[in-house]
């Protein structure tokens, strides 16, 4: 054991690279399993958050990336391309960089949070905002995959989920087993297909004794596994998970009914709320769309379809400082004192 060598060098027997794939990493994976308390207290579970924020580009796309930009490397591709709601193209123009390649990315038009944005942006991306909704950024993506010299690196690339499977095994290393279920906000629907992929390849092989049920949870506005009919104009403030018509629609229906779970809608509001909990009571700042496996969690318990007791795991996907629109909304403005101490004790109802 020494430090932290990234998902492929950690994991390479159980993933599709040789000895001639060149490994590009910023090191991403090994985040923390985190208690949490507040939650855990509400709900009469036993919570832990997989904190994904806390990956190298801020996000659970650095796990899957890593892997689609080395097999890209090692296919000789000399750029790439994705359609993002904002993650995933932060997380492709810096494992781009490490590669030396040129990235495209394609983002809904002023549907992105800022910072993301910035990510690409810095990283050297070439970057076109397109009049449509992510679902029309991909649908674009694909085409130009097909008949340019540019390989796709949305998780419709299968190397993606095998990368982003890594988080299973982590949870599992971690708790020693998978837990009773495990708690996913759901866009694109990639990422829970690739958590119940590792899970399975865990129980297959004996390292844990069972399987979770998997919980995933869209936003309201838009929940098209939940309605079972794409959303034409999908709609929430969760901005990463704004899809109307996920590539892996059949891949996270087969992973609910496999595995025994659900896959249920939260409001933005339910979302806005798990967000403000996990920030103020947990002392965790995640972008909205993270709070979406928390709210879900809060809901499926109180309608229960969740019982009471169980040990669960909510992976909360993305970073709070992508995005800090929401963080800053209905904040009380700053205060300014002069420098004197007795007016700044004033203030802060100290004297
Ligand atoms: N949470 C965050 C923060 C995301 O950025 C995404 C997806 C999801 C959850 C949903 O994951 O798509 O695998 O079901 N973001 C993609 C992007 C669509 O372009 O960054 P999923």
């Amino acid at each position: 054991p020494g430090s932290w060598r990234g998902v492929i060098e950690e994991y390479r027997e159980r993933l599709p690279v040789t000895a001639d794939t060149p490994v590009v990493t910023l090191l991403e994976g090994g985040t923390p399993l985190l208690p949490a308390p507040r939650v855990s207290a509400l709900t009469g579970c036993e919570v832990f958050l997989k904190v994904e924020g806390l990956n190298p580009t801020g996000s659970f796309k650095d796990r899957g990336m890593t892997m689609a930009i080395s097999k890209a490397a090692e296919a000789g591709a000399k750029a790439v391309i994705c359609a993002s709601t904002g993650n995933t193209s932060a997380s492709a123009a810096a494992y781009a960089v490490r590669a030396g390649m040129m990235c495209a990315v394609l983002v809904p038009q002023g549907k992105i949070a800022l910072g993301k944005l910035a990510q690409a942006l810095v990283h050297g991306a070439k970057l076109l905002q397109v009049d449509g909704n992510f679902d029309d950024c991909l649908e674009l993506a694909r085409k130009l995959a097909v008949d340019y010299p540019v390989a796709l690196v949305n998780s419709v690339n299968p190397f993606r989920l095998d990368g982003q499977k890594t988080a299973a095994f982590e949870v599992v290393d971690t708790l020693g087993d998978a837990p009773d279920v495990h708690c996913l906000p759901v866009g694109n629907a990639g990422n829970i297909s690739a958590y119940w992929m590792g899970y399975q390849e865990y129980a297959a092989d004996g390292v844990a004794a069972r399987t979770p049920r998997m919980a995933g949870f869209q936003a309201s506005g838009a929940a098209p596994i939940v309605r079972g009919e794409p959303v034409p104009k999908p709609s929430t403030i969760a901005t990463a998970i704004r899809i109307g018509n996920p590539a892996s629609w059949q891949l996270a229906e087969r992973a609910r009914d496999q595995s025994r779970g659900l896959i249920d809608a939260v409001t933005d509001r339910e979302i806005l709320a798990a967000y403000r909990l996990l920030a103020r009571e947990e002392g965790v700042f995640v972008e909205l769309a993270s709070a979406a496996s928390v709210a879900g969690l809060l809901r499926s318990v109180s309608s229960g379809a969740i019982e009471r007791g169980l040990r669960v795991v909510c992976t909360v996907t993305g970073n709070g400082l992508k995005d800090t629109d929401w963080a800053l909304s209905g904040a009380p403005a700053p205060i300014t004192v002069p420098v004197d101490a007795h007016s700044a004790a004033i203030e802060l109802g100290l004297a």
